[in-house]
């Protein structure tokens, strides 16, 4: 008999320190109405704490080109050079508007996979999305319309149409995919930033929410993609261009704006990790308390190889958050 295997490293339980500082210092900035500083000091506090993991990362997603990103650029190389080598997405703060009005739904992010994994979004800043739980997967394409999708959804998940519940990003751009939704006697859930959670929430038992729907960042696709993994539900994904210029320099780099991007075309291995902590209250998750004792999160990590998913409350002492938080505490 085969000595039963040690379990490896779960990396996804380091990340989750990184997405805890980064929302405390962000949530430091909650209802404040200024994006820029809740960014500025989520990003310091992310780096701050990904920077003592032992890790050879490179940040595929980041905060942009390094010019325009001092800190968490796209090509940054994160980590004391040890292995693994991953690919590294993040997202300090998805929902930065939610944050700064002080509304629900903002959660800081990140995702790591084995290097060479991870779908580079380039210069395409916007992704058509599909994305479902374990038990929608292989009911929907990306190219059927919303009508035909919940159709088929609905009998997958043997609930009439009218119960299914959909996230759509409330833009003018989804004016008609909203109508249409309607129409066929879904219930439409809008939100106003956070696609990320959007999808996370199709993948989470009695969130109500089925399917999403929409154009989005392509950034959050690859991010969502990592956690329905380890969830067990499924994204497509088709680029978008939001105009001309755009889908030419992208075309002349190689992208394809016709091709499908299945979960697996958005994040290749299936060793990946996620975590999440909510900066703001969510479906899943309750955002940062402070409190006398200092401050509380809610977290979600997630890792595919095992599909174990933990949710995970911490309590942060003074001492511990005037470390991360450059706001002070
Ligand atoms: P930020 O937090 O970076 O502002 O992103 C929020 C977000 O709502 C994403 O969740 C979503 O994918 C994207 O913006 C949609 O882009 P746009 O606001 O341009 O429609």
């Amino acid at each position: 008999m085969q000595p039963p295997t040690r379990p490896d490293r779960n990396i996804a339980l380091e990340m989750i320190r990184v997405t805890e500082a980064a929302a405390i210092a962000a949530a430091r900035w909650s209802g404040r109405g200024d994006k820029i500083a809740a960014d500025g000091a989520a990003v310091d506090a992310m780096r701050f704490v990904l920077g003592a993991i032992a890790m050879d990362g490179i940040v595929v997603i980041g905060e942009g080109e390094k010019d325009e990103a001092p800190m968490l650029y796209n090509g940054e190389h994160i980590g004391d050079g040890r292995p693994p080598q991953v690919d590294i997405a993040v997202d300090p703060i998805d929902g930065t508007a939610l944050t700064a009005m002080g509304r629900n739904g903002a959660i800081s992010v990140i995702a790591l996979s084995e290097r060479g994994t991870m779908f580079n979004p380039g210069p395409c800043f916007y992704m058509k999305k599909v994305a479902v739980g374990p038990r929608g997967r292989g009911s929907v394409d990306i190219n059927a319309s919303a009508t035909d999708n919940l159709v088929e959804l609905s009998k997958r998940l043997k609930k009439p149409v009218q119960e299914l519940g959909v996230v759509v990003l409330d833009r003018p751009r989804h004016v008609d995919l909203i109508a249409e939704v309607r129409e066929s006697g879904a219930r439409v859930m809008s939100i106003t930033d956070g696609d990320v959670a959007g999808a996370i929430a199709t993948g989470w038992p009695n969130s109500g929410v089925d399917v999403l729907f929409g154009i989005g960042g392509t950034p959050e696709g690859v991010i969502a993609a990592a956690a329905l993994k380890g969830l067990g539900g499924e994204i497509q994904g088709m680029l978008h261009a939001q105009d001309e210029e755009t889908r030419r320099s992208a075309e002349a780099l190689g992208y394809d704006f016709s091709r499908v991007l299945s979960t697996d075309d958005l994040v290749a291995s299936d060793n990946c990790f996620f975590s999440a902590t909510a900066i703001t209250d969510g479906d899943f998750l309750r955002g940062v308390r402070f409190h006398d004792f200092g401050a509380t999160t809610q977290s979600m990590v997630v890792r595919s190889r095992s599909g174990t998913v933990r949710t995970i409350e911490t309590f942060h002492r003074h001492n511990k958050l005037e470390e991360f938080t450059s706001a002070g505490f």
